[in-house]
């Protein structure tokens, strides 16, 4: 055994000192590059537009350190404020864009889900102030009103935007016609209104998600949307746009993984042997004017999950294929249709399904236990 000597006393002790001064450097990462004041400065004039009815920025004080304050996140190099997280914390008042664009390395801006009824913007020298770092702003879940700041339209690196679920109009042609680079828009369920530009799909070019359902949009946009080859998601039902929707719209769009075209007034004329370049996995058609043929285009759609044509004037499929394409898929709404087959003998397995408010006829089918929903009222 080797002896205790004094020696290998204060060496233990020096080691043990390591250990708890490590340690207390990785409990306070904000301590080691304090917060720089000018980003401190720019989040208090933010907190001053704000009302914090349950005290959720209770901790935003001078006292302590801005890297420490809830909802903020700073590079533990630089100390400067990357990520601001405030969703779902019953904030009102408006939102002092400006002041948080003076947060020069801002990357995530997350304000979704809170009651803030306005964005303001100070008019004075913002064009050659901010030059940021902002690649993703999210102020949907709001009740803001207003057209949208040019200020947004400015933010070159912004790549996902999403102001969803609030009360802003106004055109959005100013916004649409820039330079952006944008990857994931969000507009839906807002009062916009007007023309998308058709420089739209050209300053956009990656865009791989795209919502615009749910406002006053007109006019026609097929040959502007058509051109965003790298689209996953096209949302733009619960509109006024116009046009005629055939597979020249969809030919360079092979990467779509989900379509609503939900509550629009599009005309659809489909060849009967075309063959998309996509798989769906979820399809939106509700309240169309799809039929009364189904299209045989969807039958080719081997990995749909999501379907929903209720309300599209169908009277008129295929038997064998139309059964097919229910069973594979585990939520299907086809309620509000003019369906004529025999239901007698048929195996039902999707997951949710509604074919009530058709034609039907014949006895209950057989429903197998991974059926959860099923509605058949309202047939013969
Ligand atoms: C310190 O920084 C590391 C790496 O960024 C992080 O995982 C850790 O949670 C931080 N600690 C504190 C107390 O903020
Ligand atoms: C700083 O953060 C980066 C990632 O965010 C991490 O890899 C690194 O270990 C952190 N450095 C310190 C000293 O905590
Ligand atoms: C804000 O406060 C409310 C009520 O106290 C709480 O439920 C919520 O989690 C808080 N949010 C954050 C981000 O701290
Ligand atoms: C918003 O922030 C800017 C920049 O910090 C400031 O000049 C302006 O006074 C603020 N506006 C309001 C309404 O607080
Ligand atoms: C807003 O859109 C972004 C990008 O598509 C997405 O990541 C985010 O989850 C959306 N926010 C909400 C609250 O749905
Ligand atoms: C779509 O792309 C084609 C070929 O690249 C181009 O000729 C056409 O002008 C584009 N249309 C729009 C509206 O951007
Ligand atoms: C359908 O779209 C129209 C506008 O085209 C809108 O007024 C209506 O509210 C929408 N209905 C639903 C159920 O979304
Ligand atoms: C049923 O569909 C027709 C159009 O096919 C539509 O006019 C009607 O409003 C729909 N009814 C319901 C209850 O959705
Ligand atoms: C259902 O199956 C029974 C027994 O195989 C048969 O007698 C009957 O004709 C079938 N009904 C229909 C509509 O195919
Ligand atoms: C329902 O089907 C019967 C024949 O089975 C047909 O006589 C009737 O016209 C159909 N009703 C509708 C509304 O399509």
């Amino acid at each position: 055994m080797v002896p205790f000597t004094s020696q290998s006393y204060f060496i233990f002790l020096l080691f043990l000192l390591t250990i708890m001064f490590n340690g207390s450097m990785c409990s306070s990462n904000s301590t080691l590059v304090p917060c720089n004041e000018k980003d401190q400065g720019a989040l208090l004039m933010f907190k001053h537009g704000v009302i914090d009815r349950y005290n959720n920025l209770s901790s935003w004080s001078i006292k302590k350190d801005c890297c420490a304050w809830n909802g903020v996140l700073c590079s533990n190099i630089t100390g400067r404020v990357t990520h601001l997280l405030l969703e779902d914390s019953y904030l009102a008042g408006e939102i002092n864009l400006s002041s948080l664009l003076q947060l020069e390395f801002l990357k995530f801006l997350d304000l979704n889900n809170n009651e803030f009824e306005a964005i303001s913007v100070d008019n004075n020298n913002y064009v050659t102030l901010y030059d940021t770092n902002l690649e993703h702003l999210d102020l949907s879940y709001n009740q803001i009103k207003g057209s949208i700041p040019n200020l947004i339209g400015q933010q070159k690196n912004l790549k996902q935007l999403n102001l969803s679920n609030n009360q802003l109009r106004g055109s959005i042609l100013d916004l649409l016609s820039q330079q952006m680079n944008l990857e994931y828009l969000d507009l839906s369920s807002n009062h916009f209104n007007g023309l998308i530009p058709e420089q739209f799909s050209q300053n956009n070019k990656q865009l791989k998600s795209l919502d615009l359902s749910n406002n006053l949009f007109t006019g026609s946009i097929l040959s502007t949307l058509g051109n965003l080859s790298s689209l996953r998601e096209l949302r733009i039902g619960s509109n006024s746009f116009s046009g005629t929707i055939s597979e020249t719209f969809f030919s360079k769009l092979s990467h779509l993984d989900t379509l609503d075209l939900s509550n629009s007034t599009f005309e659809f004329r489909f060849h009967p042997e075309w063959i998309p370049p996509f798989q769906l996995t979820q399809l939106f058609l509700a309240s169309t004017k799809l039929g009364p043929y189904f299209p045989s285009w969807i039958y080719t759609q081997k990995s749909l999950r999501t379907f929903d044509a209720s309300s599209s004037r169908i009277s008129i499929v295929d038997e064998d294929k139309f059964w097919t394409l229910i069973d594979q898929c585990s939520l299907v709404f086809m309620s509000n249709n003019s369906i004529n087959l025999q239901l007698s003998n048929l195996t039902l397995s999707t997951g949710v399904l509604r074919l009530d408010h058709n034609n039907f006829t014949g006895d209950l089918p057989h429903i197998s236990p991974t059926t959860i929903y099923i509605d058949l009222s309202y047939n013969s």
